[in-house]
Parts: structure tokens; C-alpha cells; sequence
């Protein structure tokens, strides 16, 4: 299962995205906002990242006005590897070498097929692992200093 969530900035680009998840069968759980109307980013992240640390969801997915604000506050919580992409590129580098556990985008930044792209690829590509283990540990230790 897939956890996904936005704020207002991130509302119609989130919508979007669940489109795409429902015609390609892949099960998500939408955690809002649920209209246009303003939220705080914050609290919407943690809704989200509170679904993977319990182990309901395996990736997260969050929209913000640019993807920015939203991945600081989901990289605030424990556990959780946010990373902000707009580009294919680190989208599926961030899934190899830094399982990241969370993909962030801006509704403000890029479109829904550009966005949609970006989900197939970072739900698609497994961690890789070796060096990069010993890295992503390196970082989760940062969490208790
Ligand atoms: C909301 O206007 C906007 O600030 C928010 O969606 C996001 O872009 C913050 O980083």
C-alpha cells in the first residue's frame, strides 16, 4: 500500500497522482487534504509518514505548493527518508542509493505527467544496497545524536 497526501499547494497534483495509481491497481491510502482549502503542510506530512513507521504503507507519496516544505517536516519524523524530486533522474537515484521512503513534488512545479513519471519510477526501483546501506545508516544514526 501506497500513503499519499497533500496540502492545499499539492491538493490537485495529489488528485492526479490517485488517478494514475487507480489505472495502474496500485492500492493507496489518501490521508488529505481533501479540497483546496489551506492546510499546514506539517501536520499533513506526519499523517502521511506515521502510515509507513507503522508499517501499513511501504512508500510515501506528498504534494506541496513546491515539494519543499513538506519534505522538511517528513524528514522531522523518525524513520523516514524524504526526498523532494522533480526530475527523473533523482527519482530513481533516490530509491537505489538512499531508499528513500518518501517522494515529495511540487504542485506549483511540475505537471501531472511529469509527476506521474516520477511516481512510477520511485514505487518501480528497489534499493540497492552494499555501499549504500552503510550510508543510509549512517544517516538514520543522525536521527538519535
Ligand atoms: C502553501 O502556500 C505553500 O507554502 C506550501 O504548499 C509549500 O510550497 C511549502 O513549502
Amino acid at each position: 500500500m501506497i500513503a499519499i497526501g497533500s496540502d492545499h499547494g499539492g491538493f490537485e497534483l495529489k488528485e492526479a497522482i490517485k488517478k494514475h495509481l487507480e489505472a495502474q491497481g496500485v492500492a493507496y491510502k489518501d490521508l488529505g487534504c481533501y479540497s483546496a482549502e489551506s492546510v499546514d503542510y506539517p501536520a499533513q506530512a506526519k499523517k502521511v509518514c506515521d502510515e509507513i513507521t507503522a508499517g501499513n504503507a511501504r512508500l510515501g507519496i506528498l504534494c506541496c505548493g513546491t515539494g519543499i516544505g513538506i519534505s522538511m517536516a517528513a524528514n522531522k519524523c523518525k524513520g523516514i527518508r524524504a526526498a523532494c524530486c522533480m526530475d527523473y533522474f533523482s527519482a530513481k537515484y533516490t530509491r537505489l542509493h538512499n531508499d528513500a521512503n518518501v517522494l515529495c513534488m511540487g504542485g506549483r512545479v511540475v505537471g501531472p505527467g511529469l509527476a506521474c513519471e516520477l511516481v512510477d519510477v520511485f514505487l518501480n526501483t528497489e534499493f540497492e544496497g552494499g555501499r549504500h546501506q552503510r550510508r543510509v545508516d549512517q544517516v538514520m544514526a543522525l536521527e538519535n545524536e
